[in-house]
C-alpha cells in the first residue's frame, strides 16, 4: 500500500477506536455506603478501597526505603547550582533580585537514602527527643524532603506551616504543636528571630545551607537562647555516628499540617503514615506508566498536601525529581536573568502538579505573546486552535492523527518549550480550574490536564479526572481510596434526588481521611463522623454534582451562600466565578448580607485592559489608582459585569449593584487569598470596611 495512505489512514482508525471507547464510559459507579444516606459513588477502578498499594508497605519511611533499594543507581532529588545573584534596579526604583542557575545536579536514590538516615541520626545526637515535634518551614527544595523522611525514620511527627504564613499564624502553629526544633530556610530564620520572644517551646534551629545565611545565623546566635546547626553539620554527625531507626506504624501521626484557612488562625490538620501512603496508591492508578524515564518537576510548597503526596508518588515510582520554584519555573520568570534559562527549559520534565493560579498565568502569557504579533502569526494560531479545540470537542477527525501532529509542529511547539517541551502529564488541584484554561492547555501543550479535588483533610484524597476524559469544568470520578457521597443540604435548595443529576454536600469517606485538627476536638466532631462500619467521612462543606458517568462537578459552597433581605439565596462563589470572566477583572469579591436587598462588589481591576480602554477614551489620569478612582471607569466595568452576568444567565439580585474599584491585586504575601489563591473573604471585609459601608450608603 502507498505509505502515505497508511500515514494518514492508522491513525485515523485508531482515533476512531479511541473515541469509540472513550465516550459513554463510565468512570464511577454508585455504591451502598454506611452512614448519613446520600448518594455515593465509588471508582470503577476497584472494589475495595486501596490503602496500600506496595506489599510489605504501611508507612512513607518503608516506602521510601524501598524505593531507594529498587532503584540505588537511577536519579532522585536534583538542584540547580547557583552562579550568580545580582540585584537590578527597576525605573520605579525598586530592586529585584536576579539569579543565574546552572544544570541540575544530581543524588541517587541510594545516595538520598544515605543522607536521610545520617539526617536521621544526627537529629538524635543534637538531642531532639522522639515524643518531640519538628517543623519544616521553608521554600521547597531537596533538604525539605531529606529532613521529612530523616524525621519519619525515628517516628518523629513534622509540623508543617507554610512559607508565606503571616507572624501571628506562625508563633501559633509552632506554640500550639510544641515544636523544640525548626528546620529553615535563611529568609525563614529571619521570621522566625523577630518572633523568638513568643517561641517558649524552640530549643535548636537547623539552617538549611545556603548564600547569604550567614548574618541570619549571627544575629540569631546574639539574639536568641537556641541552639544553631546547619544542614550539613546534622548530616556529618549522624554519618559518624549512625543510630539505628526507629520506625512508626501506619497509624503514627506522620504530618500536622497548618494551612492558611479562609478564615482565623490556621488549624494544623494531623495525617497518619496510613493516610498519605492511601492517597499515594490512589494516584499510583491513576498516572498513566509512570517510571523511571520520568522526571518530575518540582516546584509548589511541600507544605501543601498536593506536593508532598505527590513527590511521595514519585519516589515510589523511581521518578528523577528535580526542584525549583514558581519564580524561576521559565525562561521569562521574575528572578531568572534575562537570557540565562528557567528552571523547566533545563529540567525538561515530563510530569508536572499545578495550581489553576499558574496555569492561568501560562495562558495569559501565551495569548499576550499570539496577541503583540498580531498579523499573521496570531491568525495562524487562532486558526490551529479552532481546529483543534472542535477536534476535541466531539468529531473524531484529527484528533490524534495527522492534522494533530501537523499543528503541533507548526504551532504549538514552541508554546510547549516554555515547560521545556515534554510534559506529558500535567495534575492540577488545589482550586477548581477554569475549562477554558484546561482546554487551553490541554490544546497547547498536547498533554492531559487532569484535575484533582481533595482538602487537607482527606490528605488531597477525593476525585481525580483521567487522562482521556476531555470534558472540563469537572473533577473527575472518585479516587480508588475514597468514596464520595453526596447529601442534602435542603436548605441550599440542593437535593440528591434533583434531576437530571443528584446534587448535595460533598462527603468523603476512606483511609485516606485524617484523624482531624489538632487539639481542637471541637471542631474535628463538627466535620468528622465515624459511620457504623468504622468508615471515618469528612463534609466538606462544597457542593457537587455526580454526572451519568460517576464524574464530579463542584457547583458551589455552603458557607458562601447569603440570604438577601428579600429571601433570595445568593452563591458568592458562583456569582464571582461567572463575572471574573470579563476582561476588566483581575479578581473580584462579591459580598451580600442579610440586611440588604442587593449585593455588592470589590473588583480588582485588570490593569492592561483599563488603561487601554482609558487611553482610546482619551481619559487622562494621574496613575492606575487614579485611573480606578475615576466614574467613567467603575462606570465602564460596571458594564461589563452586567454582560457577562447576562451571559451566565444570572438573576437580576445576584448582579451587584454598586462596585469598588481596587488598584492593587489581591496576593497571598498580603493574606487577602490563601496560597491557592482561594478568596480570604473575612480578611478582606476587614480590609476593605471602609469601602464596603460606602457601596452601601
Ligand atoms: C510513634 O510516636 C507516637 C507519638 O510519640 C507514639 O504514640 C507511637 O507509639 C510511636 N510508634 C511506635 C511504633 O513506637
Ligand atoms: C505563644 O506562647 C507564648 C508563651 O507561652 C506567648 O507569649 C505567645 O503570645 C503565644 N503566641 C501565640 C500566637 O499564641
Ligand atoms: C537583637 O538584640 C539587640 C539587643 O538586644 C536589639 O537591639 C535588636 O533589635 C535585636 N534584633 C532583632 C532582629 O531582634
Ligand atoms: C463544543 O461542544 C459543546 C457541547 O457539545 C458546545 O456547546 C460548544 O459550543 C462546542 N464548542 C465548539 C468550539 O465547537
Amino acid at each position: 500500500m502507498n505509505p502515505y495512505i497508511v500515514a494518514i489512514f492508522v491513525p485515523l482508525i485508531a482515533s476512531l477506536i479511541l473515541w469509540k471507547s472513550n465516550n459513554g464510559k463510565k468512570r464511577g459507579l454508585p455504591v451502598d455506603v454506611g452512614g448519613e444516606p446520600g448518594y455515593a459513588v465509588r471508582s470503577y477502578r476497584s472494589i475495595s478501597l486501596a490503602e496500600s498499594s506496595w506489599e510489605g508497605v504501611s508507612t512513607l519511611a518503608e516506602l521510601f526505603e524501598q524505593a531507594c533499594k529498587r532503584f540505588t543507581y537511577k536519579r532522585s532529588l536534583g538542584t540547580r547550582k547557583l552562579i550568580t545573584r545580582e540585584m537590578e534596579v527597576s525605573q520605579s526604583g525598586r530592586s529585584f533580585e536576579k539569579l543565574q542557575l546552572g544544570d541540575y545536579e544530581w543524588v541517587s536514590y541510594g545516595e538520598a537514602f544515605k543522607a536521610v538516615c545520617s539526617f536521621s541520626s544526627g537529629l538524635v545526637h543534637l538531642g531532639h527527643k522522639k515524643d518531640e515535634r519538628v517543623a519544616i518551614f521553608s521554600d521547597t527544595r531537596a533538604e525539605w524532603f531529606i529532613a521529612l523522611q530523616g524525621c519519619f525514620r525515628q517516628n518523629i511527627t513534622v509540623v508543617t506551616i507554610y512559607a508565606s504564613l503571616g507572624e501571628e499564624a506562625l508563633c501559633h502553629s509552632l506554640n500550639e504543636t510544641e515544636v523544640s526544633t525548626v528546620i529553615c530556610g535563611h529568609k525563614e530564620l529571619k521570621k522566625l528571630i523577630d518572633i523568638s520572644g513568643q517561641l517558649d517551646n524552640v530549643k535548636r534551629i537547623i539552617y538549611i545551607d545556603e548564600e547569604g545565611v550567614s548574618s541570619e545565623v549571627s544575629l540569631a546566635k546574639k539574639n536568641t537562647s537556641w541552639t544553631i546547626t546547619s544542614f550539613v553539620e546534622v548530616e556529618t554527625m549522624g554519618r559518624e555516628k549512625p543510630i539505628d531507626a526507629y520506625l512508626p506504624l501506619s497509624a503514627d501521626v506522620a504530618v500536622i499540617m497548618y494551612t492558611s484557612g479562609s478564615t482565623g488562625l490556621p488549624k494544623g490538620v494531623m495525617m497518619t503514615h496510613g493516610n498519605v501512603l492511601a492517597t499515594a496508591s490512589a494516584v499510583m492508578t491513576i498516572v498513566p506508566s509512570i517510571g523511571t524515564n520520568d522526571i518530575y518537576m518540582a516546584y509548589l510548597p511541600l507544605a501543601h498536601i498536593l506536593e508532598l503526596a505527590a513527590e511521595n508518588v514519585m519516589v515510589a515510582a523511581g521518578v528523577a525529581i528535580g526542584y525549583g520554584s514558581p519564580l524561576t519555573l521559565t525562561d521569562t520568570s521574575n528572578k531568572i536573568k534575562k537570557g540565562t534559562k528557567g528552571d523547566a527549559s533545563v529540567l525538561r520534565p515530563t510530569v508536572m502538579a499545578a495550581v489553576p493560579a499558574i496555569l492561568d498565568r501560562v495562558r495569559d502569557g501565551v495569548r499576550k505573546k499570539v496577541d503583540a504579533k498580531g498579523g499573521l502569526s496570531k491568525k495562524l494560531f487562532d486558526a490551529a486552535y479552532g481546529r483543534r479545540l472542535s477536534a476535541i470537542n466531539g468529531s473524531w477527525f484529527g484528533a490524534w492523527g495527522f492534522e494533530k501532529v501537523l499543528w503541533d509542529f507548526l504551532i504549538f511547539r514552541q508554546v510547549r518549550a516554555v515547560l521545556g517541551g515534554r510534559v506529558r502529564f500535567l495534575l492540577s488541584g488545589g482550586a477548581p480550574l477554569y475549562g477554558d484554561t484546561q482546554r487551553f492547555i490541554n490544546i497547547c501543550l498536547g498533554a492531559p490536564v487532569v484535575q484533582g479535588y481533595g482538602l487537607t483533610e482527606t490528605c488531597a484524597g477525593g476525585t481525580f479526572s483521567d487522562y482521556d476524559d476531555t470534558s472540563v469544568g469537572r473533577v473527575g470520578a472518585p479516587v480508588p481510596c475514597s468514596y464520595v457521597k453526596l447529601i442534602d443540604w435542603p436548605e441550599g435548595g440542593y437535593l440528591v434526588t434533583d434531576s437530571p443529576m443528584p446534587r448535595g454536600e460533598i462527603v468523603i469517606g476512606g483511609p485516606n481521611v485524617t484523624p482531624g485538627y489538632f487539639k481542637n476536638e471541637e471542631k474535628t466532631k463538627e466535620v468528622y463522623k465515624v459511620d457504623e462500619k468504622g468508615m471515618r467521612w469528612f463534609y466538606t462543606g462544597d457542593i457537587g454534582r455526580f454526572h451519568p458517568d460517576g464524574c464530579l462537578e463542584i457547583i458551589d459552597r455552603k458557607k458562601d451562600i447569603v440570604k438577601l433581605q428579600h429571601g433570595e439565596y445568593v452563591s458568592l462563589g458562583k456569582v464571582e466565578a461567572a463575572l471574573i470572566v470579563s476582561p476588566y477583572v483581575d479578581n473580584i469579591m462579591v459580598h451580600a448580607d442579610p440586611f440588604h436587598s442587593f449585593c455588592v462588589a470589590l473588583v480588582v481591576a485588570a490593569q492592561h485592559a483599563s488603561e487601554e480602554w482609558a487611553s482610546k477614551q482619551g481619559i487622562s489620569y494621574s496613575d492606575f489608582s487614579d485611573l480606578c478612582q475615576k466614574e467613567e471607569t467603575v462606570k465602564k466595568v460596571h458594564e461589563s459585569l452586567f454582560l457577562v452576568a447576562k451571559q451566565a444567565r444570572l438573576d437580576k439580585f445576584e448582579i451587584p449593584a454598586k462596585i469598588k474599584l481596587i488598584p492593587e491585586t489581591w496576593t497571598p504575601e498580603a493574606g487577602l487569598v490563601t496560597a491557592a489563591l482561594k478568596l480570604k473573604r473575612e480578611v478582606i471585609r476587614k480590609a476593605y470596611a471602609d469601602d464596603l459601608a460606602k457601596l452601601y450608603a
